[in-house]
């Protein structure tokens, strides 16, 4: 990659003609048509980083799957893309994903369910369903267990025990948190299993979001805890890593390589012979998209130049409820060199509605058009309609 291109540049997001191109479709052009705010998403990016992950598992080890986490985003176009690559399943959390992956296509051998807190009605639709459940507490054992018929397989999910996340944000941590059971509870979670009539064949354990390469250590030591879990299983037929591997949303970031991800699954679980399982959402599909507003007010209050948008925290929370920064790229000028220092602001009644601050910019005026990268991540599949401000639409180009 030429070193005076941004870091954002691939071979995805170009800037043809002078104006921003996914996967060679002007969005300016795409944008005009279908009006903003609009996600736009590149069906070849999603494809390629599956394969990429695939292919990256064959390095570690002949029995793998991997499962395309849907909670991340569950827009048509990109279910689409996910089916339609060879080999690859589906994660979901709800009962409500599990009806949109069936209605995707997933067969229910091909779609895996992860999450907590369940109530008696979520586990009566995950077990007429027939998908592969994971579970974390012993409540959702016993209940689950008076469901369905005996001998049912589950998962059990562990505490990674440990702070790993993009940013050290904290509320991206996942050890100690609400999920799953302690490793010291190990045996305790298959005697409950067990005398639930259930059959644990798989432990997994999702460490964190947006694993950077500084977090190497602490995912060495949590996949060693997760061996620790899988040798004490009978019945066990796979291992499942979460998701958790994450992308650039500075020039700066380190994630976590995938080569290291590879040589620690490689070491620590490969050789106990199960299927390794991972269930990526971020990596897949946060630089698959992006999020393209217009520019309504530019104007300078306090000393600060102020440039509002057409689009508030209730389509993306990533920036405003998380502190993570996305880059603001003017569509018809994405290499202009910056021209102001400005912060970027939603429009919902909120002080928090604040996708940039002190970011240098190209000149923007009114009726410009900008996109946010990278934004096909937690973005679509987490709006909301605060303000009654959730309306936007979302296309799949490719
Ligand atoms: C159990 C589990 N698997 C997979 C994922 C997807 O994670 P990511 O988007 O970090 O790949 C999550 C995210 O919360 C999760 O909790």
């Amino acid at each position: 990659m030429n070193a005076d291109l941004p870091w954002w540049y691939s071979e995805s997001l170009t800037v043809q003609q002078g104006g921003l191109c996914l996967d060679g479709v002007a969005l300016e052009t795409l944008a005009r048509t279908h009006g903003t705010p609009l996600y736009v998403y590149s069906r070849a990016t999603v494809q390629r980083r599956l394969r990429a992950l695939q292919a990256m598992l064959a390095q570690a080890t002949t029995r793998y799957k991997v499962y395309y986490a849907m909670k991340s985003n569950r827009h048509a176009g990109v279910l689409a893309a996910a089916r339609a690559t060879p080999g690859v399943g589906i994660d979901t959390c709800s009962p409500r994903e599990v009806e949109t992956a069936l209605a995707a296509g997933f067969a229910p051998h091909e779609i895996s369910f992860n999450a907590g807190m369940l109530s008696n009605r979520d586990l009566a639709a995950l077990a007429e369903s027939g998908v592969h459940c994971t579970l974390d507490s012993f409540s959702a054992l016993r209940r689950y267990g008076n469901l369905v018929p005996a001998g049912t397989p589950v998962g059990l999910r562990f505490d990674p025990g440990v702070a790993a996340s993009y940013g050290q944000q904290p509320k991206m941590v996942y050890g100690k948190s609400k999920f799953g059971f302690d490793v010291e509870e190990c045996a305790a979670a298959l005697d409950a299993a067990h005398r639930a009539g259930l059959v644990v064949d798989s432990v997994a354990m999702h460490i964190g979001w947006g694993l950077p390469q500084s977090s190497a250590d602490l995912v060495d030591w949590a996949f060693g805890r997760l061996s620790g879990v899988a040798c004490q299983c009978p019945t066990l037929e796979t291992i499942n890593v979460g998701g958790g591997l994450g992308g650039r949303y500075l020039a700066s970031d380190q994630p976590l390589a995938l080569e290291t991800w590879r040589d620690l699954i490689a070491r620590h679980l490969a050789p106990l012979g199960a299927t390794i399982v991972c269930e990526p959402g971020t990596w897949v599909v946060a630089p698959a998209g992006l999020l393209i507003a217009e520019v309504n007010t530019v104007e300078a209050r306090r000393h600060i130049t102020w440039v509002g948008i057409n689009a508030g925290y209730a389509l993306n929370p990533l920036p405003a409820m998380y502190d993570i920064p996305l880059e603001v790229i003017p569509l018809c000028n994405p290499l202009g060199a910056p021209a102001m220092i400005a912060h970027v602001a939603g429009h919902i009644n909120e002080g928090v509605d604040v996708w940039a601050q002190a970011r240098p910019l190209p000149r923007l005026e009114e009726g410009d058009l900008i996109a946010f990268f990278p934004a096909g991540a937690y973005g679509s599949s987490m709006a909301s309609n605060h303000c009654m401000r959730g309306e936007f639409a979302e296309v799949t180009v490719g």
